[in-house]
C-alpha cells in the first residue's frame, strides 16, 4: 500500500527496536521504503539496510548540513556506491540557509558537484532545501539533472509548477497535516496526482496527531487520508498512484522487487 520515499532508519532514534519495527511496518502495509543517506557513514548505512530487507532500497549523498568536510574522494565513493543495483537515487543533497551548518560556499559546491555526479550516472535525486527555495531552483535548472524529488517541498504553487514542467517529482509528507499548512495544501491542490510522492522523514516530521514523537512509514496513513481529502480522492487511491509514481522514478534501473 505504501512507499515511503524518503526515510532514515539508520538513525540512533532506532537503535532500540530497528529490526522489530521494520517488520512490523513491512507487514502493516509498508511496501516500499527508501532509506536516505545524509552523510558518508549514513549513506553506508543505507546500502546496508537495503541488503538486509528486500523491500528497502537505499539513497547516497550528503546532505548541506554535513558538506563542510566533504571532499573529491567523497564522490568517487559515491560513485563506487551507486553501483549497487539498489542505490536508487543520489541524496539527500541540496541547501540549508536556515541552520547553516556548513558555510554556503561549500554547500553550493559540493550541490553542484553531487548533482554534476547524479547527471552522470543517470540517476534521479533526492533534493533538501530550506531557506533557500530560489537558489536550490536555479542550480538545479542550471545542472543537467532532470529527475527528482523535491523533498519535503516547503515553496510557492508557481515553483512547484516550474518543478514539475523540469521533470521533478514534489515529495509530501507529515507536515501537510500541520495546522499552518495552508501554502503545501494548495500545491498539493494543484499538483497532478501523477507528480506526489509519500514520504515521512522518519524518524521527523510526525503527522497530526502524533506530532512530537517519532516517525514512522506507518503514519502515511495520516498524509495519504490528508491528500485525498484535498483531493477528493480515497486514501487507497493516494497510495495507489503515489506508489506507482515512486516505481516510475527510482526503479529506473529495473531492480527487480
Ligand atoms: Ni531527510
Amino acid at each position: 500500500m505504501y512507499f515511503d520515499t524518503h526515510a532514515h532508519y539508520d538513525d540512533e532514534k532506532f537503535d532500540e527496536n530497528r529490526d522489530i519495527l521494520i517488520e512490523e511496518m513491512h507487514s502493516n502495509g509498508v511496501d516500499y521504503i527508501i532509506n536516505i543517506g545524509s552523510d558518508m557513514e549514513s549513506s553506508v548505512k543505507s546500502m546496508e539496510l537495503a541488503k538486509k530487507y528486500d523491500f528497502i532500497y537505499a539513497a547516497v549523498g550528503v546532505h548541506p548540513h554535513e558538506v563542510r568536510d566533504m571532499t573529491e574522494a567523497d564522490i568517487e565513493r559515491l560513485r563506487e556506491y551507486s553501483k549497487y543495483e539498489k542505490v536508487v537515487a543520489i541524496g539527500e543533497i541540496g541547501l540549508d540557509y536556515y541552520y547553516d551548518f556548513s558555510p554556503r560556499d561549500k554547500q553550493k559546491y559540493w550541490f553542484e558537484r553531487q548533482l554534476e555526479l547524479a547527471a552522470e550516472l543517470d540517476l534521479p535525486v533526492s533534493i533538501h532545501s530550506r531557506d533557500a527555495a530560489q537558489e536550490t531552483f536555479d542550480i538545479i535548472k542550471n545542472s543537467r539533472v532532470r529527475k527528482g524529488v523535491i523533498h519535503a517541498y516547503s515553496g510557492s504553487v508557481e515553483m512547484a509548477r516550474d518543478y514539475i514542467d523540469m521533470g521533478f517529482y514534489i515529495g509530501v509528507g507529515g507536515v501537510v497535516t500541520f495546522k499552518n499548512a495552508k501554502k503545501l495544501i494548495d500545491v498539493v491542490r494543484f499538483a497532478p496526482m501523477e507528480k506526489i510522492l509519500l514520504e515521512t522523514d522518519s524518524p521527523y516530521l510526525s503527522p497530526v496527531p502524533l506530532r512530537g514523537t517519532v516517525n514512522n512509514s506507518q503514519n502515511l496513513k495520516y498524509v495519504a487520508d490528508k491528500i485525498g481529502e484535498i483531493k477528493q480522492i480515497s486514501p487507497e487511491k493516494v497510495c495507489e498512484i503515489t506508489s506507482q509514481n515512486a516505481k516510475v522514478i527510482f526503479w529506473q534501473k529495473k531492480v527487480v522487487a
